[in-house]
């Protein structure tokens, strides 16, 4: 089956933080899952070059917009393998394939008679590049993501005509409760459709930092609409001119996204993709926000590079590795809520939960089987017990990640962690050993922990890519079906180990 799933194109004014970083774990951990599934995989991620936001950054900067956009979509796309992230495909949107696709689509709106000319007068945030209407107005005429003074607009651009689509809009929510994720977001979508849309700007003619339209050269297409539209183009040219990968992956199976962005992602696109007779996404996944903790114990404030209260994905990669950050970010903050994060919140994760109950638990299991074995045991029944605490694990994990739910499918396969450690001290190993008439209970409760933390092994794989690898390799496992889903059943078999580094040392 195709599973084609995708991050926001993230924002070229500033360098990559924590946030962009959560929204292409948490994608990638979905990516990564749906492929040990044996599924059809393309997952894509990219910038957004064009535009308001990147424009002033530039003006500010005294650069070009397009040397401002070279420089920082290249730190976007050098974090993705420092994250371990397994995109197929990055896009920019200043790349000449996406822009003549934009202009084509648009192009194909205004023929379908969804285009007009006229006059916009309303609120304006530059740093959403977005047209506010009554509601989404904070205290005073501010935005109220960004807490600035929004800007009063009047200009004369064509003009999409939204409103079309109410009753095909509703409709699609209606038919589809699976539409936006989890349930209060679609509630909130829902909400703002009820509203009753209103025509939305199309183009900019006050800009130049955009793709030009087609029709008519003084304006550019407002930068929302040539962002969105990426998700479409980039399938067109991934894989060359040769290869066009729209048929096999669209419409798109997920949509990532923060909830800074619902509306343009559970309004505006649909209703852009009907306009120009093209399918719509399966499910758009909005999760919530990091937040910094504040000072008297509360849940804090949205974290964001331009309000400098960030933790640093680079440098918490560089001390702790990958694998840490993407384990942290998955388990602490429950997806699709908003949650603190911290830098003590993630040492305690990384001491208690990496190095103890996962690190610990395979190394003392290694260690022992080395210990009392010599590395070997024979094929052995394993200790129906802790197979029944192990029922439908495979299944509830798959379940939850159909969803999007990563955090839920995390602790479930975490339970069984702690089940192991449970384990090892209810047998205690190193007792057995004292008795030479325990022999053949010692191999079974030895392979009954060996092949416990080889399945959840296997199921964690999309969180922790780096240490499973290495674990793995250490229970002798490296061939192309070992990650398989499949794989993460109890099956009898000879055991072989090898010595394992610390998969998270202690600092
Ligand atoms: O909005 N917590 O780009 P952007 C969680 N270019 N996620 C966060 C976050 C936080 N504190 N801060 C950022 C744009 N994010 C547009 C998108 S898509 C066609 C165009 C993540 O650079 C989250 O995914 O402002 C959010 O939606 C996205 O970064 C916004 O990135
Ligand atoms: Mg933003």
């Amino acid at each position: 089956m195709p599973f084609y799933i995708t991050t926001p194109i993230y924002y070229v004014n500033a360098a990559p933080h924590l946030g962009h970083a959560y929204t292409a774990i948490a994608a990638d951990v979905l990516a990564r899952h749906q492929r040990q599934r044996g599924e059809d995989v393309f997952f894509l991620t990219g910038t957004d070059e064009h535009g308001e936001p990147v424009a002033i950054a530039a003006e500010e900067q005294g650069v070009a917009p397009i040397e401002l956009a070279d420089r920082n979509s290249q730190r976007f796309q050098d974090l993705m393998p420092l994250l371990d992230v397994s995109n197929d495909f990055f896009i920019r949107t200043t790349d000449p394939e996406h822009i003549r696709r934009v202009q084509e689509v648009l192009t194909r709106v205004r023929e379908n008679g969804y285009v007009y000319e006229g006059t916009y007068e309303g609120w304006y945030c530059p740093r959403c590049a977005d047209f506010k209407t009554e509601a989404e107005i904070g205290p005073g005429n501010t935005c109220p993501i960004h807490k600035i003074p929004l800007t009063r607009e009047r200009e004369d651009n064509w003009f999409f005509e939204l409103s079309a689509f109410q009753g095909e809009l509703e409709r699609l929510f209606d038919e589809r409760p699976d539409f936006v994720m989890p349930r209060h977001r679609y509630n909130e979508a829902r909400a703002f459709l009820a509203g009753g849309l209103q025509d939305v700007s199309l183009t900019r003619p006050k800009l130049r930092w955009g793709v030009e339209v087609p029709w008519d050269r003084s304006q550019v297409f407002y930068v929302w609409f040539d962002a969105l539209l990426n998700y479409y183009t980039a399938l067109g040219f991934a894989r060359g001119r040769q290869q066009d990968l729209t048929g096999r992956f669209w419409p798109a199976t997920y949509h990532i996204i923060g909830k800074d962005i619902l509306k343009f992602h559970t309004i505006y696109w649909p209703a852009l993709l009907m306009a120009a007779g093209l399918p719509v996404p399966e499910h758009v996944f909005v999760h919530g926000f990091l937040l910094t903790p504040s000072e008297d114990g509360g849940e804090g404030e949205k974290m964001s590079k331009s309000r400098g209260n960030v933790i640093d994905p680079f440098k918490v990669i560089e001390d702790f590795g990958a694998d840490a950050l993407r384990f942290y970010l998955a388990r602490e903050v429950a997806f699709g809520q908003d949650g603190p994060v911290s830098e003590s919140g993630f040492m305690t994760r990384y001491e208690t939960e990496l190095a103890n109950d996962y690190g610990n638990l395979a190394s003392r299991t290694i260690a022992m089987i080395r210990r009392y074995r010599d590395g070997r045991l024979p094929a052995t029944e394993h200790d129906p017990a802790l197979v029944a605490d192990f029922e439908g694990l495979v299944e509830t994990v798959c379940a939850h990640l159909d969803r999007a739910e990563i955090t839920t499918a995390l602790e479930e396969i975490w339970k069984r962690v702690r089940r192991l450690n449970r384990y090892v001290e209810e047998r205690a190993p190193w007792q057995l050993a004292k008795d030479p008439e325990q022999a053949a209970e010692l191999d079974r409760v030895l392979a009954t922990l060996h092949e416990g933390v080889r399945i959840v092994t296997v199921l964690l794989a999309p969180y922790l890519p780096g240490a499973t690898a290495k674990l793995m390799a250490a229970l002798g496992r490296t061939g192309p079906d070992d990650l398989r889903i499949d794989a993460a059943r109890w099956t009898p078999a000879p055991i072989e180990v090898e010595a394992l580094e610390p998969l998270f040392p202690k600092r």
